[in-house]
């Protein structure tokens, strides 16, 4: 008996190195199929090729490591979690599968949505968008409760946002390389531009939109989150950066898209939260990806675009900047976790795609303990819209549990 209980134990134990050890020290990891980048970022081929080195490094190139001015002997001990932001949804810049992590977290952490009082509103996964325009009499009822979470395609309105939100709210916001999103979101609600033989060439062949503020090709992203429309058409270039910086410093971290999965680690860092919490499913989202949207453009066409859409692109050479800033600053152990994170993201959606059903991540470096199950892989598939409903089900909760409070003291006189 004693004999076969500690038999049972040596199994149970070396079960827990060999995981451990395939955890923290992935055997031959290169060769695992990493993602450099999310499947719906296209960088152009030179540029990749940069990255993937980087990438399988885990370092900064050379030419970048004597930037590298802080390096953390310990890592830095986090505080609470962040439990209260509003994330910016900038249409076809990966924000689609960045709402699927951010709403886990959300219906995880109880938060309190904001879910869109009008349906029609809500079946397209908005809020304030495209309008700006935000009360709470917009988001379904939570008495008693401010909101906590923001995740619905709405326009950035800090003081309107402030308002229906608790205090202290952080917020989240997305860009993508300006001809990268506008390769992607020309053929949105446009299916039939996909007939011609060249539809982005044809398109930057003349000038478009030359007296609109702001449209789907032209300065959309920066519109969307909060760059002012009366400045849109500005011909000064002071006022301008001024102006983005101003709205860069709203955000407590923006994601960007060319560096999706760097930007959810950044943002853990940040906003305090485990790895765990931004693990997301390596399927791709958008599979409807055409040649003529991968059509290499002239020079000229290049430039009709960047001209067109000029406070874009301004804003994404600000924000980009000061995303390898932050990058880092945070100390070359950011790559290690990088690399942690996306060899302990591929096991995770290998395993639910496989066996399923629950396993032990242990402890590393860069993570706690944390299991997984069949519900938690039969979520990492869910859309938006499933996610939408999972976090409005917990205020539903929260609204039956004050329902219930408030009847209890009525009662008693
Ligand atoms: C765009 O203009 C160039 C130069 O005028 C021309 O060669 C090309 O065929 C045009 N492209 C499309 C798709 O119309
Ligand atoms: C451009 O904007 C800056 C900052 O708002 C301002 O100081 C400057 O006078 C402006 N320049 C012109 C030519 O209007
Ligand atoms: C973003 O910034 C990095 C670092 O400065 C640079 O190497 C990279 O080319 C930029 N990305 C794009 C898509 O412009």
């Amino acid at each position: 008996m004693v004999m076969a209980r500690e038999f049972m134990f040596l199994a149970l134990f070396l079960t827990c190195v060999t995981t451990y050890m395939s955890i923290s020290f992935p055997r031959g990891w290169k060769d695992t199929e990493i993602s450099v980048k999310p499947a719906f970022a296209n960088l152009h081929s030179a540029k990749r090729s940069k990255f993937k080195s980087l990438m399988q490094t885990g370092y900064l190139p050379s030419t970048q490591r004597n930037v590298i001015t802080s390096v953390p002997t310990s890592l830095p001990t986090c505080g609470r979690p962040v439990t209260n932001f509003v994330f910016i949804k900038v249409h076809k810049t990966a924000s689609g599968s960045t709402f699927r992590v951010l709403a886990r977290f959300g219906r995880n952490h109880g938060m309190t949505i904001c879910y869109p009082a009008l349906r029609r509103k809500a079946i397209h996964i908005q809020l304030s968008y495209p309008s700006g325009k935000l009360t709470k009499d917009d988001c379904r009822p939570s008495p008693g409760r401010k909101y906590n979470l923001i995740i619905h395609h709405s326009v950035m309105n800090k003081p309107a946002m402030d308002r229906v939100m608790e205090p202290g709210t952080k917020y989240i916001g997305i860009f993508r390389e300006p001809l990268n999103h506008f390769r992607s979101i020309f053929f949105w609600k446009r299916r039939v531009a996909r007939r011609n033989e060249n539809p982005l060439g044809a398109f930057l062949n003349t000038t478009h939109d030359r007296k609109k503020t702001y449209s789907k090709h032209k300065n959309f992203q920066a519109y969307t989150m909060g760059f002012p429309k009366r400045l849109m058409t500005s011909k000064n270039e002071t006022q301008i950066y001024e102006e983005i910086r101003t709205v860069a410093g709203w955000y407590s971290v923006v994601l960007i898209t060319e560096y999706w999965e760097e930007s959810l680690v950044l943002l853990r860092r940040k906003f305090c939260w485990r790895l765990y919490d931004i693990l997301h499913t390596t399927q791709k989202l958008h599979a409807l990806h055409t040649k003529k949207e991968h059509v290499s453009l002239t020079t000229e066409q290049e430039e009709t675009h960047r001209k067109m859409s000029n406070v874009d692109y301004m804003m994404y050479d600000y924000l980009n900047k000061t995303f390898w800033q932050r990058v880092t600053n945070e100390g070359p152990e950011f790559w290690e976790e990088v690399t942690y994170y996306k060899t302990l993201n591929s096991e995770v959606n290998k395993h639910c795609n496989s066996v399923g059903g629950k396993r032990v991540f242990p402890a590393g470096k860069w993570s706690q303990e944390f299991v997984i199950d069949s519900p938690f892989c039969k979520e990492l598939k869910w859309k938006e819209d499933r996610w939408a409903d999972a976090c409005w089900d917990v205020v539903e909760r929260q609204n039956e549990e004050t329902k219930q409070i408030l009847k209890k003291f009525s009662g008693v006189k």
